[in-house]
């Protein structure tokens, strides 16, 4: 099982925000067209999933959330992690669903003055809730998704580091027309040496010969790619990260996606080229029953406070 995907439905739809101290309908976030969010990507974000009413690794979502707020230096947000935690929490009480997708936001807010110096900026704290969702559809989910290997490389990592999980992403749109041109939907960007690096929005596995390869450099640290690795070892698979070429990802029996939004989303072509026999293949199946088992793991989830739905407005 793997959710569903609110195919249809306007994005964002039906989802509890919270701003400037305030729980809202999703529809009311709003943020100035002066925010540093906006005019420079200058923000950090995550995204953790709720199922049958428990996060899941809700703590390592927010440790590398916070490495994402000390690394962009965002020293005005006004709340600790543990109140963010609070805020989740209320945000999926006052959604009221059992599976939900919260995002949080931290933009670097509006400067002071027209020289628009950066230090003069309160950070702006966003979150919201919405209902479960993939970012693959659910025929994708079930029989692979087509993608390509893009000419655009993914911005490099002396330039903006892809471990803050950021919006700064106009190599993946231009990647992502770049599939839309050819026939596909998803994209998978190199690096200035011709290495795989990752997706809007996932990081990317290749399985060859037994042995299960993720790209080592260049890309985010999902939360997803960490819990497959382990899983992978508690399958006595040979899962590594390591640098692998488009020729090798090409040449792969197996490749899958992983991201918080889907969990392991298999890939049935590359390029107009079958994967393997172009059907999701045994690793890959294994590997996401047991992705969605460790859903009910105690020690990796954490129950949402529903109680939360009435508390009190959460001050900045
Ligand atoms: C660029 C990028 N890579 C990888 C991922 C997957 O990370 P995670 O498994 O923590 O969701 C994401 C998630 O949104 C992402 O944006």
């Amino acid at each position: 099982m793997t959710g569903k995907n609110s195919d249809g439905a306007p994005y964002g739809s039906g989802g509890i925000g919270f701003m400037d101290g305030d729980f809202m309908a999703m529809s009311e976030l709003r943020i100035p067209v002066t925010d540093m969010g906006f005019q420079l990507a200058d923000m950090c974000y995550d995204a953790v999933h709720i199922w049958r009413r428990r996060f899941f690794r809700l703590d390592d979502h927010l440790a590398r959330f916070q490495a994402g707020l000390d690394k962009r230096r965002y020293e005005t947000l006004g709340y600790d992690i543990d109140t963010i935690a609070d805020i989740c929490h209320g945000c999926v009480a006052r959604l009221g669903a059992d599976d939900a997708f919260v995002m949080l936001i931290a933009t670097r807010g509006t400067p002071a003055g027209p020289n628009k110096d950066l230090r003069t900026c309160k950070n702006r704290l966003i979150v919201w809730a919405t209902p479960y969702h993939a970012i693959v559809s659910d025929t994708e989910m079930t029989n692979g998704c087509d993608i390509i290997v893009a000419d655009t490389i993914r911005i490099p990592p002396e330039a903006v580091d892809p471990t803050v999980k950021n919006f700064g992403r106009l190599d993946f749109v231009s990647a992502l027309f770049e599939a839309y041109d050819r026939n596909a939907d998803y994209a998978v960007l190199l690096d200035a040496d011709g290495c795989v690096t990752e997706g809007r929005g996932w990081n990317i596995f290749a399985l060859k010969g037994g042995v299960l390869l993720s790209p080592d450099s260049g890309v985010l640290e999902g939360i997803t790619r960490k819990t497959v690795l382990e899983l992978s070892a508690d399958l006595n698979i040979d899962g590594r990260l390591a640098r692998i070429t488009a020729d090798q990802l090409r040449g792969a029996d197996e490749v899958f996606l992983t991201s918080t939004a889907g969990g392991i989303m298999p890939v049935k072509s590359i390029d107009g080229n079958a994967v393997g026999d172009g059907a999701p293949g045994p690793v890959t199946q294994r590997l996401t029953e047991l992705y969605w088992k460790l859903h009910g793991d105690a020690a990796l989830t954490t129950p949402v406070n529903y109680q939360l739905a009435e508390g009190p407005l959460v001050e900045s």
